[in-house]
């Protein structure tokens, strides 16, 4: 049968390995597709790479706009990555009435609705499984197999860069700072690595899961980002004694008053799976009414676990390109007239457990001072922990675990604590999540 054609734009490290997977295991992924797969057309600005790579067997360009507006062109693949370019050829494929492919969680985090609109206007799919969490088929999962179900929450790792670099400093005891260096010496974090280490790269990944799980429009700009960049060595040693892990997670949570769409460090307690996900990997929890809790654990990033995911939504859109539109899986999961208006609430809305952590004078009524304030608040304590104090210091360390409080609340709490005589600093807080059913 006649091979579905396909134009690369970027032959980089997802590129090449979307490449290199293809041509090894065409045979059988043309079985699956029902037609080969062939990519015809590669552009990137690297054309002795992008030769040395394709051997002849594609024709090349370095201007991506010619590949878009191919009429001999079925498929798009973008692994430009951006806001701007990519953008323009998404559109540009689009409107030429090419189906996309694309890896690029930036992208549709920000300009996501208008991307798909156009989409769905002019009868294409775009396609985005790569975009969250790499090899993990999470997309699919959320918007295909958990389909019978009410979504109510999500939590994943889904940044590699920051788990790794949070697994050396609880391992090694070492500060932000030396891990970081170490995992940009290791090819773990990019030269700038600010995306990854400030919780945007995963904001945008939970932005889109949150999106396809409750049938909401995509709004990262109302998402809450908290990165790990400010996370001490200290805390990660207090969570483990109390029986918890800090990983950066991307919740989306449903809630009657509106959905929580937050990214920051969290424990989580160390007997759940998840907690052990160490090093680069991804791992994202699913709670859904009717199946419970689904765990979903892989790759996150590289060649061939990101070229897997791209290979995967090249087989869907070979399957289902000649389908009537009205009849393909929604872009979104939820079918684009019947999307909830459903509000993502504010961050001082918010409803999880806190641990705190405060440098305290050690004399008496210092604890009765802050439990009345948590008490005033109706904050919950769930467990306390005092360190004893350095030899010749007169102040120590006191954690204290809350039960679920509104955020509103805790923000109040910590002001008036830390206008306290006998509080000295900042008091130091980290949201925290059971994740139980
Ligand atoms: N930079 C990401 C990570 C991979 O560290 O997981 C691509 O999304």
């Amino acid at each position: 049968m006649k091979p579905i054609n396909v134009g690369l734009l970027g032959i980089g490290t997802v590129g090449g390995g979307t490449w290199t997977v293809l041509q090894r295991n065409q045979e059988e992924i043309s079985r699956r597709a029902g037609r080969p797969i062939a990519i015809t057309r590669v552009a990137d600005r690297n054309l002795d790479l992008a030769r040395r790579l394709t051997a002849g067997q594609a024709r090349l360009t370095d201007d991506a706009f010619d590949v878009v507006r191919d009429p001999a062109i079925d498929i798009v693949v973008e692994l430009i990555g951006g806001y701007t370019v990519a953008r323009e050829l998404v559109m540009e494929a689009i409107a030429h009435g090419k189906h996309v492919v694309t890896a690029n969680k930036a992208l549709l985090a920000v300009h996501g609705n208008e991307i798909f609109a156009a989409a769905q206007k002019r009868g294409v799919m775009v396609a985005f499984e790569a975009a969250v969490a790499g090899g993990i088929p999470i997309i699919k999962a959320l918007r295909e197999g958990l389909s019978a179900n009410r979504i109510q929450w999500v939590a994943g790792i889904i940044n590699g860069t920051t788990n790794f670099i949070l697994s050396e400093m609880r391992d090694k005891g070492l500060p932000f700072e030396t891990v970081l260096k170490e995992a940009q010496q290791l090819g773990y974090a990019e030269a700038d690595p600010t995306f990854d280490i400030e919780g945007v790269d995963a904001a945008h990944k939970a932005t889109l899961m949150a999106a396809i799980a409750f049938g909401i429009p995509i709004q990262f700009d109302k998402a809450y980002v908290e990165g790990i960049t400010r996370l001490e060595a200290v805390d990660i040693q207090y969570a483990e004694q109390l029986g918890y892990r800090i990983k950066l997670l991307g919740v989306a949570k449903r809630r009657e008053q509106g959905v929580e769409l937050r990214v920051h460090p969290t424990l989580v307690p160390a007997k759940r799976l998840i907690a052990n996900v160490e090093g680069a990997m991804n791992a994202v929890l699913v709670w859904g009414d009717a199946v419970g809790a689904t765990l979903y654990y892989g790759k996150g990033a590289g060649a061939e676990p990101t070229a897997s995911a791209v290979i995967a939504d090249l087989v869907d859109v070979t399957r289902l390109h000649t389908a009537d539109p009205q009849n393909r899986v929604p872009h979104l999961a939820f079918q684009p007239d019947r999307m909830s208006d459903l509000p993502i609430l504010p961050m001082e809305e918010v409803e999880t457990a806190y641990y705190l952590r405060l440098r305290a004078l050690d004399k008496p009524g210092v604890l009765a001072d802050v439990t009345r304030i948590l008490a005033d608040l109706s904050i919950s304590i769930d467990a306390m922990m005092q360190k004893e104090p350095e030899e010749g210091e007169d102040q120590t360390d006191v954690v204290i675990l809350t039960h679920q409080a509104c955020e509103k609340d805790v923000n109040n709490a910590i002001t008036r604590i830390q206008v306290l005589d006998s509080i000295r600093g900042q008091v130091t807080r980290i949201r925290m999540e059971e994740l139980k059913g």
